[in-house]
């Protein structure tokens, strides 16, 4: 339980390190420190942190240890990993630790009506998914006409999407070595539904409906959508052969006509968000095979045992989730940008939104109560270079100071000359730009400097550092929303706009505007079909 006393008192500590003159000043603290670049980084295995750049010294680190004490961070993270009920206001545990977890290590996890063995039903699943991706990719489960299926289009959204999307991309975009050609769907939009089927065969084509709840709007319009294109072409007896279901919802999977042999199942205690490491993560193993998917899996291990057990002083996911608290309560910055410097990485912005904006995004705590300070940040961003050459702008020299979240990969899986060294140097040097700035009398030319920034740096963009990757962000998260005293798990704020689209969605045929604000009339009048 967190002790009200110190975390005034580690709280009042922060805000008068905060308020220090001249203490928000970056480059001195490199001249007051020669070991600082070393000492503001962490490293586990082929994934290097490093916050050298960062508007924080070691007092404020320390206070940010001293409020971690003060609300018992370690308290929450034991409570996380035992599979205690975290998630109050669903009445679940967040287990997914337990998917990634190699064998079947006891693994529990609460839930209102129980206690499930987590980790012996995470390995099942995984089996059943081998066997599944092994009889696709060997060519023994065919299409209805026999032929081999060669593409695959997941339709699912948000974490039945952009976790699977991220992973999927991220170890196919610029490679040869694809097992499937994977497409993603996930709009209600009709206009992207004609672009992800584009050019695809049906008979060699299998659709993957994702959707832990498998009522979700987008998904189910789209799934029936895309069973009406395949009987179209192949007849309603083609169904079972080309499609399979993701999901918690095993009833609403049989209604729709999936048989249980090919439907993949996880358990609430996994959230949307987190939920690429269960069978939602099964377009990744058809795209890069069983073997990646677990060695994606194994790396997401690694920095769990990491997040588990290192003392938060060492603790990579900590200490930049202390970062995080930092400078949303401290420096009052409200948002954050992301620059993948890697065309695989694009849609990671995309992928952290969810994951830190639909977690963080909390007015109350825990216990539902109002909420002093603020808590997640914006998150935006686009890949380096391009962002360069279009916001870059306002990061250098708008009036708000925006923290820059630089991730690059050493080695490129392409051999064009000269090209990835170009890429990087442009990284190395807007971070140093941001930092460093460039003083002119003129004002235009003028470059504040002192612009904080991060640098995210894999080795090699391998199916372990990236599944570190996403699992340190999944731990960083957690760690800024129990230092806010938040759930962390729940997500309602999604839910009013789903029953007001219900709502309003027969009033665009009928035209009845009964009861609407007149915004909303005038705007449904001016979009109504002709
Ligand atoms: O609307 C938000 C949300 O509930 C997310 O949390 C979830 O990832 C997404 O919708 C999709 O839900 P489902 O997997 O149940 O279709």
């Amino acid at each position: 339980m967190s002790q009200p006393a110190p975390r005034q008192a580690a709280l009042a500590h922060l805000a008068a390190l905060a308020g220090r003159p001249g203490g928000r000043r970056i480059t001195p603290l490199f001249d007051a420190d020669p070991e600082r670049a070393r000492k503001f980084s962490a490293s586990l295995d082929d994934l290097t942190l490093d916050f050298s750049k960062s508007a924080i010294d070691r007092d404020a680190l320390d206070a940010l240890f001293a409020l971690a004490d003060a609300v018992d961070l370690e308290g929450f993270r034991r409570r996380l990993f035992a599979g205690e009920m975290v998630n109050a206001t669903e009445h679940r545990a967040a287990m997914h630790m337990a998917l990634r977890s190699p064998r079947e290590a006891g693994l529990k996890a609460a839930l209102a009506s129980g206690i499930d063995d987590a980790s012996k039903l995470a390995v099942a699943e995984r089996n059943r998914m081998r066997g599944f991706v092994t009889a696709i990719h060997e060519g023994s489960q065919r299409g209805a006409s026999g032929e081999r299926l060669t593409h695959v289009v997941n339709i699912g959204i948000g974490g039945s999407d952009l976790g699977p999307r991220v992973a999927t991309e991220g170890l196919t975009i610029g490679r040869t070595d694809a097992r499937m050609e994977a497409r993603f769907l996930s709009n209600v939009d009709g206009h992207g539904f004609e672009a992800a089927l584009a050019g695809l065969d049906p008979a060699r084509t299998l659709f993957l409906v994702a959707s832990k709840t498998f009522t979700t709007l987008e998904t189910q319009t789209n799934a029936h959508a895309a069973r009406a294109w395949l009987v179209a072409k192949l007849g309603e007896s083609a169904v079972g052969r080309h499609f399979a279901a993701l999901s918690t919802n095993l009833k609403a999977v049989g209604e729709f006509g999936i048989a249980p042999e090919r439907t993949f199942g996880f358990r609430d205690w996994v959230g949307g968000r987190y939920s690429l490491w269960s069978a939602i993560g099964l377009p990744i193993a058809l795209a890069i095979g069983s073997d990646g998917f677990r060695r994606m899996l194994a790396g997401a291990h690694a920095m769990d045992e990491h997040f588990r057990t290192a003392p938060l002083e060492r603790n990579l996911p900590v200490r930049i989730g202390l970062l995080d608290v930092w400078y949303r309560n401290f420096h009052r910055f409200t948002s954050r940008s992301i620059a993948p410097y890697h065309s695989a990485l694009k849609r990671v912005p995309a992928y952290l939104q969810q994951l830190e904006m639909e977690s963080n995004g909390k007015q109350v705590d825990a216990g539902g109560q109002p909420l002093p300070f603020g808590t997640s940040p914006v998150l935006w961003g686009e890949p380096g270079t391009n962002g360069q050459h279009a916001y870059f702008q306002m990061l250098h020299q708008g009036t708000d100071a925006t923290p820059l979240e630089f991730v690059a990969v050493r080695d490129a899986s392409h051999d064009l000359e000269g090209h990835h060294n170009k890429l990087l140097a442009n990284a190395l040097a807007q971070a140093q730009a941001l930092m460093q700035g460039k003083a002119d009398a003129g004002g235009h030319k003028n470059f504040p400097g002192n612009r904080p920034s991060t640098f995210f740096v894999f080795e090699k963009l391998t199916p372990e550092a990236l599944g570190a990757f996403l699992a340190m962000y999944e731990h960083r998260v957690f760690t800024s929303g129990a230092l806010w005293g938040i759930n962390s798990f729940d997500q309602w704020g999604v839910e009013l706009g789903k029953v007001l689209a219900k709502d309003i969605e027969p009033r665009l045929t009928s035209g009845d505007a009964t009861g609407l604000d007149a915004s909303t009339a005038g705007l449904m009048a001016r979009l109504r079909p002709l």
